[in-house]
């Protein structure tokens, strides 16, 4: 009975790619397959599997049917944050996604999920991502101060949403959490933030993350103990689509 966690899985059975990385990279090659395959070699139907984000490239919930339906045939109890390109999930309307898809199907948003004696808490999270000015060595020295105001709304937010899982969580009385991000913790200008705070604040002994596609962007964020806090970067490329065990069973 362990968890395990992994993000974008950037699923297309039915839907238009917009990635150019994912059709070029050796990594995504036939990714459903390798992770597939991985799943059912590490994952029983007794652990759990938290999929952090970016599920799938279909606009709405129609162009996503045989990525929940493969999502559904993976091993074990599946846990789905919301990514930013999750087009098919409006947040007010989690609770209609949660019946549709009960039981296969668990969509966390501003709730909380048990794990033995731990919460799952989480929310999708905001990052800065720019625009940055850089030099000529490539060093940032400007941002767009407009796009940076407008992130700082969008962070506010889900500080919100991912204050409002803990609290449930703990008015139930749990103690231990796993705190899930889709978007890093931190953006490449900060050591720590709202998110980290919130970490350390209510004692979540890992904090779990994905978004980051490719070599030059797997170090965006904190990866290893923070504070007494394990953080780990989970997006598929990065794990080269093996889930990460988060807790043994
Ligand atoms: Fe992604
Ligand atoms: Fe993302």
């Amino acid at each position: 009975m362990s968890l395990y966690a992994i993000g974008d899985l950037h699923l297309h059975y039915q839907s238009v790619l917009k990635a150019a990385n994912q059709l070029h990279d050796r990594v995504w090659k036939n990714h459903e397959e390798k992770f597939l395959k991985n799943c059912r070699k590490a994952i029983t139907d007794e652990d759990t599997l938290v999929l952090v984000g970016d599920h799938s490239w279909g606009k709405n919930l129609s162009e996503c049917e045989r990525d929940f339906q493969y999502i559904s045939d993976l091993p074990g109890r599946k846990i789905l944050i919301r990514g930013n390109h999750d087009l098919f999930w409006d947040v007010k309307k989690t609770g209609k996604l949660n019946e549709r898809f009960r039981p296969g199907l668990t969509f966390l948003q501003d709730s909380y999920e048990t794990y033995r004696d731990y919460a799952l808490v989480g929310t999708k999270g905001f990052t800065f991502e720019g625009p940055f000015y850089l030099d000529r060595w490539g060093r940032i020295v400007g941002w767009d101060e407009e796009a940076r105001t407008h992130a700082k709304k969008l962070v506010e937010r889900e500080l919100g949403r991912l204050r409002k899982s803990f609290e449930l969580a703990k008015a139930d009385g749990y103690r231990k959490f796993i705190m899930f991000l889709h978007y890093p913790p931190t953006s490449i200008l900060e050591e720590r933030s709202g998110f980290t705070d919130m970490a350390q604040e209510y004692g979540a002994e890992q904090v779990i993350y994905a978004h980051c596609h490719g070599e030059s962007r797997f170090h965006d964020s904190i990866q290893g103990d923070f504070q007494g806090i394990r953080y780990s970067l989970v997006s598929g490329d990065f794990r080269k689509w093996k889930p990460l065990k988060v807790l043994d069973g």
